[in-house]
């Protein structure tokens, strides 16, 4: 069998396999940690093997070599982008920066390696409220989720987040209408929602919080039924981890292409020929390095 070979060239070469919630469920059987992007940076920090395969998005795979760069990192599929990491380039940061001078910028984790390398600090869904505070100042800028940045906003008393234009097209389409009818139809369920969607879909939300928040939330919860409004993968997940709840989705196929390009076969072949390795430039890196570790430093 196909996961019998893949875990047999692990062992062979001190490989791991880094899985997002996002990807093909099956994906599962093979993964050494399944997570969050906070969760997997943290991993791929603190793992001794040889060889990281990132079942994931270009910019997680990007930045566990930053984070590693004496390790061989793979990504199974070099189809597997982010399109909100792509809405940004260093030029449009630096014209975003100029148009708002001396003020700290934050990135999302879901950024280029080129943009982390001229950013004062990164954050994740998970740590973004914490990461913002921890600068103490009135005042930032938030590239390049908006809808991150302005959830982030609302959870802080005297902070100003000044955001570009970037957003998630996935979580985009949960619409607020979408919230709207679900309470109506199951209206003592609560409605988990990631910080990605769109501002009024966080407003009528129960709860917002990332990936392994919502699954926290729904796990420790003692509600049976939950509405999801984020990506399918982690309502896949929460399906097979407690079978005694019902977890909807909040409408069909709210699903990250891109996440999915990932499939067992393209294991296997990155980890049997090494393909598909993933590289950053050296002085790119070292500058990337700083603004991820400074968000690792205030998540520990
Ligand atoms: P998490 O930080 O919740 O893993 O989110 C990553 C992501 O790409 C969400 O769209
Ligand atoms: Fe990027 Fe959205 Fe896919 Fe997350 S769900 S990887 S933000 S495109």
């Amino acid at each position: 069998m196909l996961t019998d070979e893949i875990k047999k060239l692990k062992k062979e070469k001190n490989a791991v396999v880094l899985g997002h919630c996002y990807q093909n469920i099956e994906i599962d059987e093979v993964a050494d940690y399944v997570g969050d992007s906070i969760y997997l940076s943290q991993m791929a920090a603190k793992t001794d093997a040889d060889i990281i395969v990132f079942a994931g998005v270009y910019f997680m795979a990007q930045t566990a070599k930053i984070i590693s760069p004496n390790k061989r990192v793979f990504l199974p599929n070099m189809q597997s982008g982010c399109l909100m990491a792509d809405m940004i380039n260093l030029r449009q940061l630096r014209e975003f920066k100029l148009q708002n001078k001396d003020i700290p910028v934050v990135c999302y984790i879901n950024s280029t390696a080129e943009v982390k390398s001229e950013c004062d600090i990164c954050c994740t869904s998970s740590n973004a409220v914490k990461i913002v505070k921890s600068l103490n100042v009135p005042e930032v800028l938030f590239c390049p989720d908006t809808y991150l940045g302005k959830w982030v906003e609302t959870q802080l008393e005297n902070v100003k987040i000044t955001t570009y234009p970037g957003f998630c097209p996935t979580h985009l389409r949960i619409k607020p209408e979408d919230i709207i009818q679900a309470k109506e139809k199951y209206p003592n369920s609560p409605v988990l929602a990631h910080p990605e969607c769109h501002r009024e879909v966080c407003k009528l939300a129960d709860f917002v919080g990332s990936t392994s928040q919502i699954m926290k939330y729904a796990k420790e919860s003692d509600e049976k039924t939950f509405i999801i409004a984020t990506e399918k993968g982690v309502v896949d997940r929460l399906k097979r981890d407690c079978k005694s709840k019902e977890f909807i989705l909040i409408k069909e196929n709210i699903i990250c292409p891109n996440m999915k390009h990932n499939t067992l076969e393209d294991i296997y072949n990155v980890l049997k020929n090494e393909t598909n390795e993933v590289f950053v430039e050296e002085e790119i890196s070292q500058k990337a390095l700083g603004c991820i570790n400074r968000m690792l430093e205030v998540s520990k």
